[in-house]
């Protein structure tokens, strides 16, 4: 026998405000009545207080799921009983809602409950399905169905020396998790294959380059969560990995204004959350407030073998020493230059990869991200 679905024979109607009505087949509309939970807690048990606290979570529940007065069917709200229980229907009142019906109860008291706290739930009309609402807990009230809450997205700065691997993991993580990946060393390697098509050798002809800012026009798009690079509206996602690349990046990535004028951009990307960015100063100077801040980093013999073992597999010949030389003079460069050098932030995570492997690289920073939104 196949399960009978309330909600599918007995669908709400769009128009007919509160009015149950039977409707079936194609004439039935997606309408149905759906709860929105949200639970709060005031400072202390005051008419004002408890106001101010509960219109700021019911505006937080409608700002959340896009409600309109017209969707609400009631409210139902509960407070602990050191909270006097009238008080937030008649904040939803204050706030307007003045046609949809309201309760207000005291809840009984159970040991260890969360002190001044109101609970409530907010029923509305919708064609949202359960999983899209958005449930709304605040001051320190916690949901007792935490696999519902979607959790808010957070920003991560990931910095490290060059070669530490920064780059591959955080790609991983953010496909994993969702977020977006931003590689800022993408962006002063633009700037300095911009140089070097038009000319500029950049230790000399410095006045030049910052003065030519203004037509270095670098965009990012995302394809299926890989980041490309366009230089003026061309794109050198390839261009900027070879090796005359690397070195001008290097060069320009001492200069103050590329610096001011890339660091600007970089923040605008970051500002909404949601974004995990690497390179060797976003911790210290791009987004100082992210709320998870890595430093990877591995030792200079690992990092060198790591490249080792790369440019063999592509078959490309190489000398392990030299290779190594190369990393202590790039960790020199980034960790010297007077502008932004690269350091760890005192409040940065310190992960040092040497005996991980990618795989446990990743599962540590998807751990931390996680316990880092729930405390968000
Ligand atoms: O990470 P990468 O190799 O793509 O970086 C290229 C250069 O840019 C490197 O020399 C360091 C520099 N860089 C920087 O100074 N600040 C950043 N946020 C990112 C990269």
């Amino acid at each position: 026998m196949p399960e009978t679905k309330l909600n599918d024979k007995y669908a709400l109607s769009a128009h007919g405000k509160n009015k149950r009505k039977y409707v079936s087949g194609k004439a039935r509309n997606k309408m149905s009545i759906r709860a929105i939970r949200g639970a709060t807690t005031a400072s202390e048990n005051t008419r004002e207080a408890v106001f101010e606290a509960t219109i700021e979570m019911v505006k937080e529940m409608i700002d959340a799921n896009g409600i309109k007065t017209s969707d609400m069917v009631d409210f139902i709200f509960t407070v602990t009983p050191d909270l006097t229980a009238v008080f937030p229907a008649a904040a939803v009142r204050k706030m307007g809602i003045t046609d949809v019906p309201l309760l207000d109860m005291a809840a009984p008291d159970i040991d260890g409950a969360l002190k001044m706290c109101i609970r409530v739930m907010l029923h509305i009309n919708t064609d949202l399905e359960n999983k899209d609402l958005n449930h709304v807990y605040s001051r320190g009230a916690k949901s007792l169905r935490p696999d519902l809450i979607k959790t808010k997205k957070i920003s991560v700065a990931i910095d490290g020396p060059a070669g530490a691997g920064k780059s591959s993991v955080a790609k991983q993580v953010a496909k994993d998790m969702g977020y977006v990946y931003i590689d800022t060393g993408a962006m002063y390697r633009a700037v300095a294959v911009w140089a070097i098509e038009n000319g500029i050798d950049v230790k000399n002809d410095t006045q030049k380059l910052i003065s030519s800012l203004n037509e270095i026009k670098i965009d990012v798009s995302y394809d299926e969560n890989v980041q490309r690079m366009h230089l003026n509206g061309k794109d050198v996602t390839e261009r900027i990995r070879e090796n005359d690349a690397s070195m001008g990046a290097s060069a320009v990535a001492t200069i103050p204004e590329v610096r001011v004028y890339l660091v600007d951009m970089q923040r605008r990307m970051g500002e909404k959350g949601g974004v995990i960015m690497d390179g060797r100063d976003i911790g210290t100077a791009v987004l100082p407030d992210a709320e998870l801040k890595i430093y990877l980093t591995a030792s200079v013999e690992e990092r060198a073998m790591r490249r080792y073992k790369e440019y063999i597999e592509k078959g490309i010949e190489c000398d392990y020493e030299k290779l190594k030389a190369d990393v202590i003079s790039r960790d020199a460069n980034d960790m010297n230059r007077k502008a932004s050098p690269l350091r760890q932030a005192e409040d940065a995570i310190l992960l040092d990869t040497t005996d991980k492997t990618f795989i446990e690289a990743v599962d540590t920073i998807k751990d931390w991200i996680k316990n880092t939104e729930a405390k968000n």
